[in-house]
């Protein structure tokens, strides 16, 4: 039986800002992403409000046309481990690249920010999309792996990271001082991995927390973004401007999901919005206007750049059509930088048009408390959104959020008041993954398949059949509702969405998400 829904809330902890300028507002923290007390301050603030969680954004590469928050900031295995220290409910969630690191280093890093925090941990998994954080990584540029290869390396590492966390079965510890037996041997395990990116023999040198495991977040929209998502992480963020594009993807991974042998459950869809609240529409509207005029159009095209790789866009009349770019962009944010140029050449936009557009964005979320509710509300409840990740759009937004917004949602009884649990998968309705080496032994001693084996037969069964139902009533109802959708043909069939609940996909999506 499906699972009663709730609403789901985390907020991005981005220092001076995410945009080129923000730290010029007047209210700005101008030294915010090196400054521990401003961190804490919001990280508090959210806790109180009972968010799920914070997060904290990554990338391994700069220059001088990066965003001023990127210039010099907190690197996120620290600055959650401080956050976890300061707040006792909230989850704290970070990025870290599976491109530029060792998956032995990386899980024991995120077991101990688990067990530090008693279980609130989240690990948001990126494959570093720019080209020059191999120069900082001993390679060369050349070196820097493609798009596909990144995500191949991804999925290898989350699986050696999955691994590693059931080293140890979580009675492994005996910890009998009478009889000196710390451990129990038949409880460790050695992964033995041998991949074609990885080699790591194991045991993790650390054991299973509270939550069994930190919470996977992963980022990428892309096909392959996707479909890593749908195999074996338990939360996505992503970005939407309208509520039909947000829930194209939403069923899309979702329905991607069952291929697994998942639960359209065992994955949370985020989209990150940009924030600004008003006492009325034209204070929020007063508020976007002071925070964009900030940005000059030097700026918009800097930060323009950096989605393809970093590329000189004053190069080019600004207003003049957006110029055409071939494939650049498909190996750095690939997802990003088709939706720019597919909308650049829909709407027939300049240069200067695309810039502002990307740099300041005029989000659906920029109005009073009661109509980002309404907002909110609206996407979570045609299954858009599982959860929401506020990006703030001015220096207040957080605290705007919380105080304005958080109790209209909980007033509508789709926000907690209380936190339900402490763990973060306890707030995010996420089961514990149970131990493989457990399982097999329970499944050993009863003489039954094990969980794993079970939910991937129940789900497919389940999938294909509700696929071949819903297949059937599109074919008559919506025939013609085809052609506007590229992206969705792939997994879905537009049209078909408004009539399905959760996890009823086609049979043609079960197929080709595999
Ligand atoms: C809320 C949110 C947070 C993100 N955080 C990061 C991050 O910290 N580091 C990063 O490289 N990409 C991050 N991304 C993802 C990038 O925007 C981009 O989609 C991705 O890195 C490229 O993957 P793709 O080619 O699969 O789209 C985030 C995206 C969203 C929506």
């Amino acid at each position: 039986m499906a699972k009663q829904r709730s609403l789901k809330l985390g907020a991005i902890l981005h220092g001076v800002g995410g945009n080129m300028a923000a730290w010029r507002h007047p209210d700005a923290v101008t030294d915010a992403s090196v400054n521990f007390a401003h961190y804490t301050e919001l990280a508090q603030k959210a806790e109180s409000g009972k968010l799920d969680f914070v997060f904290v954004a990554d990338g391994l590469y700069i220059n001088e046309k990066s965003i001023p928050h990127f210039l010099n900031r907190f690197e996120p295995i620290t600055i959650l481990s401080a956050l976890g220290a300061v707040t006792s409910r909230i989850g704290v969630v970070g990025t870290l690249s599976t491109s530029y690191s060792q998956p032995f280093t990386v899980s024991r890093q995120f077991a101990s920010i688990d067990h530090i925090t008693g279980g609130r941990a989240g690990w948001n998994i990126v494959t570093s999309p720019l080209e020059g954080s191999a120069l900082n990584y001993g390679k060369t540029l050349e070196e820097h792996p493609n798009h596909d290869k990144r995500y191949r390396m991804a999925d290898e590492y989350l699986q050696v990271a999955q691994g590693l966390w059931d080293s140890w079965e979580d009675d492994a510890f005996i910890r009998d001082k009478e009889t000196g037996v710390f451990f129990d041997p038949d409880k460790l395990h050695t992964l033995d991995h041998k991949g074609e990116f990885f080699s790591v023999k194991g045991p993790l040198n650390i054991g299973r927390s509270r939550q069994g495991q930190p919470v996977i977040f992963q980022a990428g929209s892309s096909e392959d973004g996707k479909n890593l998502a749908a195999k074996g992480a338990d939360a996505v963020f992503t970005g939407h401007e309208t509520l039909d594009e947000a829930r194209r993807f939403y069923y899309d991974v979702k329905s991607r999901t069952a291929a697994y042998g998942r639960s359209p459950e065992d994955v949370l869809i985020f989209p990150g919005i940009g924030t600004i609240i008003g006492s009325t529409e034209e204070e929020a509207e007063r508020k976007y206007e002071e925070v964009a005029a900030l940005v000059s159009i030097k700026n918009a095209l800097d930060y323009l750049g950096r989605f393809f790789e970093h590329h000189d866009f004053s190069q080019y009349p600004l207003d003049e059509p957006f110029p055409e770019l071939g494939d650049l962009g498909q190996e750095s944010f690939q997802s990003t930088t088709n939706k720019i140029k597919q909308d650049a050449k829909e709407h027939n936009r300049t240069l200067r048009q695309v810039a502002l557009r990307v740099a300041t964005p005029r989000t659906p979320f920029i109005g009073t408390p009661e109509k980002v509710a309404n907002l909110l509300q609206e996407w979570f409840e045609a299954e858009a959104a599982d959860g929401f990740i506020i990006a703030a759009g001015v220096p207040s937004g957080l605290h705007d959020f919380i105080d304005h917004v958080v109790p209209i949602l909980r007033e509508r009884g789709i926000f907690r008041s209380e936190y339900e649990a402490d763990t973060l998968r306890g707030n995010l309705g996420i089961a514990v993954p149970a131990n493989r080496y457990s399982e097999q032994r329970k499944a050993a001693a009863t003489g039954t398949e094990s969980f794993t084996e079970h939910a991937s037969e129940q789900y497919t069964e389940q999938y294909t059949e509700q696929a071949a139902d819903h297949a059937a009533d599109h074919v008559a109802d919506h025939a013609t509702d085809h052609a506007t959708d590229h992206a969705a043909d792939q997994v879905h069939v537009k049209g078909q969405e408004p009539d399905l609940t959760t996890g009823q996909v086609t049979a043609q999506a079960t197929k080709q998400a595999i």
